[in-house]
Order: structure tokens, then C-alpha cells, then sequence
């Protein structure tokens, strides 16, 4: 498959996906986000890639969708085309995904980010929701993922003031999970993909799909699924063999059965 706005690449169990439209600050046009959407299934349908991390430039993860290529749309030509459904899709993936971001993630690029299992900033980190300065609102799921991930209160007066957040208040806010020197960044996330990737990879599924529950269904219904799946993974070969590799002293060789 070849991409035009995004590198695709593996490293071992990690797949890798770089945007790559340097001049517009990695601005997400649509077919950007479809490429997206292709080299996460393409992941997905792997068994060899246990964990990707999608990631920009230093200077942005994405400056958000692409403001020139929206400015003249219609409402009926943007409902008829579902404009940024594409972005349900991206969600919907299985495999877990780190976004590691560096620069600016701002409207479509944060609510890329947030579409993503775990954030790993870069100190040089910019987060915001700023479409309300365009007269517009967040339009690929960033009010929801924004005020799940860091309250209604903080998300708020980001979308309705369109100020940018930086890394440390993005992680003393709980949207980041942890901050990374920039030069150290994508080495970071591979490692952190790669360990991921040494899971088994049914089990890794199972443990995202469980904790999205949680932003999706009530307390117990939340525990009652937990606990379901919980008893599920005792029919896998991974479970057996990571218990008894524990009591063995070694470390476990999961077969991803
Ligand atoms: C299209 C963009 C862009 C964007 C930057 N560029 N962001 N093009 N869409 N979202 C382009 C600029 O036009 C410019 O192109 C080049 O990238 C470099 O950007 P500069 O502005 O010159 O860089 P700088 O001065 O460093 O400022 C960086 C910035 C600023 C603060 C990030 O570019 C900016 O404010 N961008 C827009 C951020 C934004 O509003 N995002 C939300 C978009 S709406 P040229 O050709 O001039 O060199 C959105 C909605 C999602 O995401 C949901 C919709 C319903």
C-alpha cells in the first residue's frame, strides 16, 4: 500500500505511523485521515504488530483538520459526506495505539490524540481545542474525549476560550500519560509500544476494549463486563503460560492463543 501524507512503517511488533504534510503543520485533510484509518486496519488485521504509535513532527503532531480545504464546504455537502466520520472509524480500532506528540496538537490534531489508548508528550507539547476562534466547534469527538479526560470544568474554558494547554498542565490535567524530553520522544513510544507488543495480543485487546467501557457504560455494567472477560482469558494458552512462567521464575513467551 502507499500513502501520501503519512510513512507507514513496522519496527519488529510495532507499527509506526508518521503524518507527514511538513508544510501545512500536518494539517488533517480527509484523505490524510482515510490513509489513517487504512494503515490502522492494515495493523489491525496483523497478527505480527502487537501495538502502534502514531506520531507528526517536532514542531506538530497536527495544527488540526485542515482549515483551507473546510472553509467553503456547505452544511448539505458536509452532512451528505458525513464530514469527519472517518474519525469513528479510527476510534473503533482494537489494537491499542499510542500517540506520541510533539508540537502542536491542536483541534483535529488533539482530538487525533485523544482518539489514541495512551498520550506521550514531549515537553514541547501544545494541546487545545481552538475551532471556536474559527466559529466553529470541535467536530471529531473533542468535546466528549476532552471533557471525559479532563473534566468538564478545564475542558470548557479550553473549547469556549480556544487557549492552548502545554504538557505539564496536560498532564497534571490527566490527558497525557507522561511527559518525555523531546529528542527522547519516539524512542520512548516505541519502547513503550514494544513492550505492549511482548503482551499477548488477544489479552492487550481484551484490557482496551474492557477500560473503554469505563468512558461508555455505568459502574457496574462497567465491572459486570470486566469480570466477564476477566474469566474469558482463562481459556487462552497466554494465561496458563503467563501464570506458570510467574511461578517458574521466568519471563512468559506469549503465543497470542
Ligand atoms: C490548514 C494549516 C493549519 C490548519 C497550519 N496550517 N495549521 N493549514 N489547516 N489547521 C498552515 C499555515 O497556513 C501555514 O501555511 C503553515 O501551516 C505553517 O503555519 P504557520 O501559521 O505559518 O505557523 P506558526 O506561525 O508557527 O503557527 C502555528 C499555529 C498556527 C499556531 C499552529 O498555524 C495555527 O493557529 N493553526 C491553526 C490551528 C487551528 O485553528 N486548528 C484547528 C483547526 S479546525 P503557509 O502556506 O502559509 O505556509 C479543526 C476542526 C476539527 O481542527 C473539527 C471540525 C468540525
Amino acid at each position: 500500500m502507499s500513502y501520501d501524507h503519512i510513512l507507514v512503517e513496522t519496527r519488529d511488533r510495532v507499527g509506526l505511523i508518521t503524518l507527514n504534510r511538513p508544510k501545512a503543520l500536518n494539517a488533517l485533510n480527509q484523505a490524510l485521515l482515510r490513509e489513517v484509518e487504512q494503515a490502522l486496519s492494515g495493523f489491525d488485521t496483523d497478527e505480527g504488530i502487537g501495538c502502534v504509535v502514531i506520531t507528526g513532527s517536532e514542531k506538530a503532531f497536527a495544527a488540526g483538520a485542515d482549515i483551507v480545504e473546510m472553509a467553503d464546504k456547505t452544511y448539505p455537502a458536509i452532512y451528505t459526506e458525513d464530514l469527519f466520520a472517518v474519525g469513528d472509524r479510527i476510534a473503533r480500532h482494537r489494537l491499542p495505539v499510542i500517540a506520541a506528540v510533539s508540537g502542536f496538537a491542536l483541534g483535529g490534531g488533539c482530538e487525533l490524540a485523544m482518539m489514541c489508548d495512551i498520550i506521550l508528550a514531549a515537553d514541547t507539547a501544545k494541546f487545545g481545542q481552538p475551532e471556536i476562534k474559527l466559529g466553529v466547534l470541535p467536530g471529531i469527538g473533542g468535546t466528549q474525549r476532552l471533557a471525559r479526560a479532563i473534566g468538564k470544568a478545564k475542558a470548557m474554558e479550553l473549547c469556549l476560550t480556544g487557549r492552548m494547554m502545554g504538557a505539564e498542565e496536560a498532564e497534571r490535567a490527566g490527558l497525557v500519560a507522561r511527559i518525555v524530553p523531546a529528542a527522547d520522544l519516539l524512542d520512548d513510544a516505541l519502547k513503550t509500544a514494544a513492550t505492549i507488543a511482548s503482551m499477548s495480543r488477544p489479552v492487550a485487546m481484551l484490557t482496551k476494549e474492557a477500560i473503554d467501557r469505563a468512558d461508555e457504560t455505568s459502574l457496574a455494567e462497567g465491572v459486570r463486563f470486566e469480570r466477564r472477560v476477566f474469566h474469558a482469558v482463562f481459556a487462552t494458552e497466554d494465561q496458563k503460560e503467563g501464570m506458570k512462567a510467574f511461578v517458574e521464575k521466568r519471563p512468559a513467551s506469549f503465543r497470542n492463543a
